[in-house]
């Protein structure tokens, strides 16, 4: 069952920034990967939910970082709203896991697809609302490229 995929990458949930756009193809890499551990067998689902929780709340409060902090050096008008959304995120994530760890129900399916529906709505909806402001600045440069360096912060 390796490689089945419950997200599938396409090219409209581009940002038009490569650095954010990678960090998305691995939010979705990281959910497939969760799909492709929902055995029905709920000890190996423990012990793979167990081994990568941690490392999948870093990533993705990683991610939210990356976009906050070209929010701000943006001074985009949408940033406290889009952070405000970031923070719920990551607190239903370890509360998710916090109710794994003491027994409540779950099943790695359930938090998999609630993975997938948050990241897929927040890709799709949220994070497409800076595009156009990001493109906004970057449309300056003489290379048509989408870059924001610190001369384009006015
Ligand atoms: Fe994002
Ligand atoms: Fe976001």
């Amino acid at each position: 069952m390796a490689g089945s995929e419950i997200i599938h990458w396409s090219p409209t949930f581009s940002v038009g920034v490569k650095l954010i756009d990678d960090q998305h193809r691995e939010l979705l890499d990281l959910t497939n990967d969760l799909f492709n551990h929902c055995v029905g067998d709920e000890k190996s689902e423990r012990a793979y939910f167990e081994s990568v929780i941690g490392k999948a709340v870093q990533y993705i409060r990683g991610h939210f970082s990356t976009e906050e902090k070209i929010m701000i050096a943006t001074n985009y008008p949408g940033y406290k709203d889009h952070k405000r959304a970031h923070d719920t995120f990551v607190l239903q994530v370890i509360e998710q896991a916090r109710s794994f760890e003491e027994k409540r129900s779950f099943t790695l399916l359930a938090f998999t697809r609630y993975l997938k529906d948050w990241i897929l709505t927040h890709i799709a909806v949220v994070d497409k609302e800076y595009v156009e402001y990001f493109k906004k600045i970057a449309t300056r440069k003489a290379d048509g490229r989408l870059t924001i360096t610190r001369s384009d912060i006015r």
